[in-house]
C-alpha cells in the first residue's frame, strides 16, 4: 500500500496539540512525513517531538494575531525549501451563546481568527505552491458548513466561509497540480466541547448546550478521521470529504440536499432539540 511520503513529504498543520491536530499530526508523523505543528503554547506540542531528529517541528501560532501567524507560515515555509506539500488548517475554536446575548466583537473576533486568519495562511501557502507547481491544501471545516449549529453563529459563519473557500479554490486550481479538500467533520471525541468560550447563558441554551454534550461524548474518536483523511489524501484530488458517525457523515448531507430548506431547518432543530 502506498505511504503518504510517497505525495507529500512535508507538512504543516495548525492545531496540533490535541484533538483532531494531533490525530493528523501523528498520522503523517507515522506515513514518514516532516510536520511542522502548531500550538498557542508549544510546550503542549512535546508529545509529538518524541521521534527521529527533525521529523516534527514545534511552532507558536495564534489565530488571534493574523499577521503573526502568516509570518510563523512564511518562516516554517523557508524551513521546509520554500512550500510546503501539504498544508492542514485545522486549528479553531468553539464559541457558545445566543447571538444577541453574546458580545458582536466576540463573533467577529472568533471570525477573524478562523476565517480572516486561515485565510492569510491559505493565501500564502496556495503562492507557494503555484510558485512550485503542485501541493495540497485542506481546511479542515465542519458538518456546520451545510447544517448550521445553533447558537454558534460565529462559528457557523466561519466554517461556511472556509468551505466557501476550499470550493473557490478547488475551482481555480482545475487542471493543475494542486488539490483542494474541505474536511468536514462531525462531532469527534476532542477538548473543543471542553475549552469551548460560553457566553451568558439562559434556560434554553443551557438545555440545548446539554444536549450537543452528550451527542459530542457519545462521538467517535479523532483517530477515525485521521484515517479518513489519509484516504483522502491518497486520493490526491479536490473535494468535499465528510467524516463522522454514519448519519453525520452519509446520511444528513443527503437529506440535506434532497429536502427543502423550511423541512431541513425544521428537522435540524428537532435533531438539536430546540
Ligand atoms: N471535534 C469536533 O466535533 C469537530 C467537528 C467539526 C469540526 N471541528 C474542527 O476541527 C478543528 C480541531 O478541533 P478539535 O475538535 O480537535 O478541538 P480541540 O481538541 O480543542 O483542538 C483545537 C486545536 O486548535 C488550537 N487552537 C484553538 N484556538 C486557537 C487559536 N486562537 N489560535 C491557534 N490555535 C488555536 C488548539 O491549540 P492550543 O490550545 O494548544 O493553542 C488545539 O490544538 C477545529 O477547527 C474545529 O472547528 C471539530
Amino acid at each position: 500500500m502506498a505511504r503518504l511520503s510517497q505525495v507529500h513529504a512535508t507538512a504543516f498543520v495548525t492545531g496540533a496539540s490535541t484533538g483532531l491536530g494531533r490525530a493528523f499530526a501523528r498520522m503523517l508523523l507515522s506515513e514518514g512525513v516532516r510536520v511542522w505543528g502548531t500550538s498557542r503554547d508549544p510546550a503542549r506540542l512535546a508529545g509529538l517531538c518524541a521521534g527521529p531528529p527533525g521529523a516534527f517541528t514545534p511552532l507558536a501560532l495564534d489565530l488571534a494575531d493574523g499577521r503573526g501567524a502568516v509570518s510563523a507560515f512564511a518562516a516554517a515555509s523557508a524551513a521546509a525549501g520554500g512550500a510546503f506539500d501539504l498544508v492542514v488548517n485545522n486549528a479553531g475554536y468553539g464559541l457558545y451563546g445566543d447571538f444577541g446575548e453574546v458580545e458582536a466583537s466576540a463573533w467577529r473576533a472568533q471570525i477573524e481568527g478562523m476565517l480572516g486568519s486561515v485565510l492569510e495562511i491559505s493565501h500564502a501557502a496556495y503562492r507557494s505552491m503555484r510558485g512550485r507547481g503542485r501541493g495540497c491544501l485542506v481546511h479542515i471545516s465542519s458538518i456546520a458548513a451545510e447544517f448550521p449549529i445553533p447558537y454558534m453563529s460565529g462559528y457557523n459563519v466561519a466554517k461556511a466561509g472556509l468551505s466557501a473557500l476550499s470550493e473557490s479554490l478547488a475551482f481555480e486550481s482545475r487542471g493543475s497540480a494542486i488539490t483542494v479538500i474541505d474536511f468536514r467533520p462531525g462531532d469527534y471525541r476532542t477538548d473543543f466541547n471542553r475549552t469551548i468560550r460560553m457566553g451568558p447563558q439562559n434556560d434554553t441554551t443551557r438545555r440545548v448546550w446539554a444536549r450537543l454534550d452528550a451527542m459530542f461524548s457519545s462521538s467517535p474518536p479523532p483517530e477515525r478521521a485521521a484515517a479518513d483523511l489519509r484516504r483522502a489524501l491518497l486520493r490526491n484530488r479536490s473535494g468535499i470529504v465528510r467524516s463522522g458517525s454514519f448519519f453525520q457523515a452519509r446520511v444528513a448531507p443527503v437529506l440535506g440536499r434532497l429536502v427543502p430548506s423550511s423541512l431541513k431547518r425544521r428537522g435540524t432543530a428537532a435533531y438539536f432539540g430546540v
